[in-house]
């Protein structure tokens, strides 16, 4: 096991360069199901979800090698239509290869995904959506077996009761090989989701409505391979300018898209700080939050997108510990996602839980404390608020952050952070 060791009092400062999309690759790697033949997906960053990604495609027969941020695939040889528990266990967002198989093979089996640290997380959206498109489902001993009638789906007019990201990719994904066209309302909008869509598009798909919440998908008999390029991770710049604006800092953000993070953008000009944009690059500029208090409160409730995103809930958290004043933040999209407060407490936060909603009271000096990761924005709002602390902070369960972060700690390191990866045999 590793933790992170902190010393917190270094204002960050400099450039950072952002990876490719963790959800952006979660959802174009099992649209090479779709068609046979080779891919290259470029800027996949090399990340422990991605890894686990590519173990399960290798159970379905599928070879991937990734090389330098280039992910290549050939799924020509797939021999499998099941995703074994094993995999599914470890990785939700596995779920997505079953529109896929069941579009492209007519079958599929893929185990349930469990839960994760912050309660349920349903697939119930997905199921109903592949059963509209005439898929017969049935759940077997924890895996979903699903068959389409006469090996082929058929087009249908979808309704999503909740604008899910995970089932807007899997029928999305299924609905391009189903019979007829089928349409989806409200769709998810997120940049990945637009993202896949556009790859489908490459690969022959039939869709109108792209990047808006109603798509319309006009089945085709087969589709065929392309390369794409993934998208910047947003919510990977979302929390590097948390981390530059709690420790008074000044950085630039390289390799990002501004325009899919506009609402924590906003959100960081209320907090105080200065923020510039160009093309693919933002620079945020802060007061010396470490040697006085310069950060505004600011309330947040979490929202689909384009609203402000339940991915930075907890490094927003971190942030208003420091702010001069109180604030609440609600995440009524995961409403339990909240296991990282009483961390936070330990590292000298004032926050109390009510109702899903954490009130936080501001000016707090930080101090530093041994806390523990629960999930991957947990942790890095730990870090973060690390960053800060008196002393030395130490971050355990740190394999939850390398499951959505590439390199954090030297990037950290590199814009002035005082930050170490170190062995640890406690879990
Ligand atoms: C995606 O998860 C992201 N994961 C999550 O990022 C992100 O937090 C989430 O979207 C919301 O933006 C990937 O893209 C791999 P949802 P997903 O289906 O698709 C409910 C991270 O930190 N729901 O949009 O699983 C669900 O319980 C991860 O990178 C149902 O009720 O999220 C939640 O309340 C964490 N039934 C809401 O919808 C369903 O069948 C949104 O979930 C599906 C979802």
């Amino acid at each position: 096991m590793d933790k992170f060791v902190i010393k917190g009092g270094n204002r960050l400062c400099g450039k950072v360069k952002i990876s490719g999309a963790k959800n952006g690759s979660l959802a174009l790697m099992p649209a090479t199901i779709l068609a046979q033949g080779t891919y290259n997906l470029f800027n996949t960053p090399n990340l422990k979800d991605v890894r686990t990604m590519s173990k399960l495609m290798t159970a379905l027969g599928i070879y991937t090698e990734l090389n330098d941020n280039n992910l290549f695939i050939d799924s020509s040889s797939i021999n499998s239509f099941e995703a074994p528990y094993e995999h599914v266990k470890n990785m939700r967002a596995s779920f997505y290869v079953i529109g896929p198989l069941l579009s492209r093979f007519g079958e599929a089996k893929v185990s349930l995904p469990g839960g994760c640290a912050w309660g349920p997380r349903p697939v119930d959206l997905h199921i109903k959506g592949l059963e509209k498109l005439g898929a017969e489902i049935n759940i077997e001993n924890g895996y979903v077996v699903a068959k389409a009638k006469g090996r082929k789906l058929t087009g249908a007019k979808i309704n999503l009761e909740i604008s899910s990201v995970g089932a807007t990719g899997n029928i999305l994904m299924a609905a391009t090989l189903a019979k007829g066209t089928t349409l989806i309302s409200n769709a998810a909008t997120e940049p990945e989701i637009t993202a896949l869509a556009k790859m489908l598009l490459k690969m022959g798909a039939k869709i109108n409505g792209i990047g808006t919440n109603i798509l319309e998908i006009e089945g085709v008999s087969e589709l065929h391979p392309t390369d794409e390029i993934n998208i910047p991770d947003r919510i990977e710049a979302a929390t590097f300018l948390i981390a530059a604006a709690i420790t008074g800092g000044s950085i630039v953000i390289n390799n990002c898209n501004p325009y899919n993070l506009t609402s924590v953008l906003g959100l960081l000009e209320d907090a105080g700080c200065k923020i510039d944009i160009n093309s693919d690059s933002i620079s945020l500029s802060a007061g010396d939050g470490i040697n006085e208090n310069t950060i505004i409160p600011v309330d947040i409730t979490t929202a689909i997108y384009p609203g402000i995103p339940t991915d930075i809930q907890p490094q927003w958290i971190s942030l208003m510990i420091t702010a001069k004043g109180d604030s609440k933040i609600s995440d009524p999209i995961y409403k339990d996602r909240f296991k990282h407060i009483p961390e936070m407490v330990r590292l000298g936060g004032n926050i109390e839980l009510i109702e899903h909603t954490a009130y936080v009271k501001g000016g707090h000096k930080l101090t530093g404390a041994s806390v523990m990761a629960s999930d991957l924005r947990a942790g890095a709002a730990l870090v973060i608020a690390g960053l800060v602390a008196e002393g030395t902070t130490e971050v355990l369960r740190i394999y939850h952050i390398d499951r959505g972060y590439e390199s954090f700690e030297n990037k950290l390191t590199c814009l002035g952070a005082d930050i170490k990866r170190v062995k640890t045999d406690l879990v």
